[in-house]
């Protein structure tokens, strides 16, 4: 594609009128490069969670985009996100994954930092340097804003961005689905296991789109919806939860965030889940009869796959994971899975459900793997000069859309698409794109802020 000189790049290409998009934003290397700047350096975005970091000097290193950068506790408690880079020469301060350490020593001259970011030694300060260098203005170079939000860490570079409440929006009543404990309990999740991290031969869009609301893909899904590999032996999921809800897709087309529920019936009896298993079976019955009483009409809220724009993805209940898509090329992305699990699970509990996130999710797991040949596929096909040049259909469920959703006095916030019947609707990918193509074409957060 030929772009214009002094024309928005991206103009052109997302035609929400008709549900068309072109497939040059998927495989293009120069909007690729645009949203490094426009995206990436600008959007609130997921870094890991605060159990990764639970005592002075522990540190996880995460990517913020292609950027690399460091998520620490300092040893007076407080967390913080620095670039992972030397300001002597550029050199990543921190080459491990993780761990803890009193200070970052780079190391390739030598400069250290402490676990606040200061820049605290430099070889040879008094006879290279005759200490005038002023090390109080070489420190690691900060993130503009950082949230901690109910243990999950967030942060972006523009320091003129909204608030993360205020970029999250009402969507924050469903990533609670994922932050709180089953049980209900306010941000009583930890990350359990290491995080997985594996290359797929895609653009990152892919995988955000399908989680932003794809339910349109069973078909993909069928050999473990057969095979039973889900907690109880029936589907890929529990099942006994989603008998008689309502399927619901809600999206907020002002942000970009969208996300799958199901919606039990005012009268809908507790699932009884997991009934091969008393410990576990004992244990979620616990769980609802505990959220029930917490949270009163919202225990009729059972969260599916959902994103947060414009890289983090999301499923609330089991296998309760969360999914970062890192942009490394238009033709790769770099996927991070953290698992979640209730802070006061037993070991049982722990241990069953540890098996079955592997079953499902990561490069081995067997739902997920469905989901990586469709999108490095779909990727490789949509490359070429001819392919390039027919867009693709997002029509699905246009002009169905419920602005003001409600049932039985409970509201919910965001754009609803009822698609129990047809199990399936685009209205949540269309929000996700529009949204993007927002952030392509605007300047400043001054217009992004649309809902001011
Ligand atoms: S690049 Fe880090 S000390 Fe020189
Ligand atoms: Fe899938």
């Amino acid at each position: 594609m030929a772009i214009a000189a002094n024309a928005s790049p991206t103009s052109g290409l997302v035609d929400l009128s008709t549900g068309q998009i072109s497939r040059e934003i998927f495989v293009n290397e120069e909007i690729y490069q645009q949203e490094q700047e426009q995206i990436f350096s600008r959007a609130w975005l997921f870094i890991g969670h605060e159990s990764q970091v639970s005592k002075p000097g522990d540190y996880f290193v995460s990517s913020m985009g292609e950027e690399s950068v460091i998520l620490c506790r300092d040893r007076q408690g407080s967390i913080h996100v620095f670039l992972n880079s030397c300001r002597h020469r550029g050199m990543k301060v921190c080459r491990y994954d993780e761990g803890n350490t009193p200070v970052f020593t780079c190391p390739y001259h030598g400069w250290s930092y402490s676990t606040d970011g200061k820049l605290v030694g430099v070889p040879f300060f008094k006879d290279a340097y005759h200490e005038e260098l002023d090390k109080s203005k070489w420190g690691l170079v900060q993130v503009a804003q950082l949230h901690n939000y109910k243990g999950s860490i967030w942060a972006t570079w523009d320091e003129s961005a909204p608030s993360f409440l205020e970029y999250i929006g009402g969507f924050q009543l469903y990533l609670d689905l994922l932050l709180d404990s089953w049980s209900g309990e306010e941000g009583g999740t930890e990350v359990f296991g290491g995080v997985e991290k594996w290359l797929i031969p895609c653009n990152w869009k892919f995988p955000a789109e399908n989680f932003v609301g794809d339910r349109y893909h069973n078909i993909s899904h069928r050999s473990v919806d057969m095979v039973g590999i889900g907690p109880s032996g029936t589907g890929r999921r529990d099942t006994a939860e989603r008998s008689g809800a309502r399927f619901l897709d809600i999206c907020f087309p002002e942000r970009g965030h969208g996300t799958v529920m199901q919606l039990r019936s005012v009268d809908a009896p507790i699932p009884e889940s997991y009934q091969d298993l008393p410990v576990l079976a004992e244990y979620f019955r616990w769980c609802e009869e505990e959220r029930k009483r917490r949270v009163g009409d919202r225990w009729r809220l059972m969260g599916g796959p959902g994103t947060v724009f414009p890289n983090m993805s999301y499923l609330p209940r089991q296998p309760r994971s969360i999914a970062v898509w890192h942009p490394r090329s238009a033709n790769q992305t770099e996927v991070w899975r953290w698992f979640l699990m209730d802070s006061q699970a037993p070991p049982e509990v722990r241990d069953f459900l540890r098996q079955y996130y592997i079953r499902y999710s990561g490069p081995g797991g067997l739902t997920e793997q469905d989901d990586m040949e469709n999108w490095n596929y779909a990727h490789a096909a949509s490359s070429g000069v001819i392919a390039r040049r027919h867009p693709y259909n997002y029509e699905m469920g246009m002009g169905y859309e419920i602005p003001n959703f409600e049932d039985n006095g409970l509201k919910l916030p965001g754009v609803v698409l009822d698609s129990t019947n047809a199990r399936a609707g685009e209205q949540n990918q269309r929000a996700f794109y529009g949204r993007w193509a927002e952030f392509m074409a605007s300047e400043d957060w001054g217009r992004l802020a649309t809902w001011r």
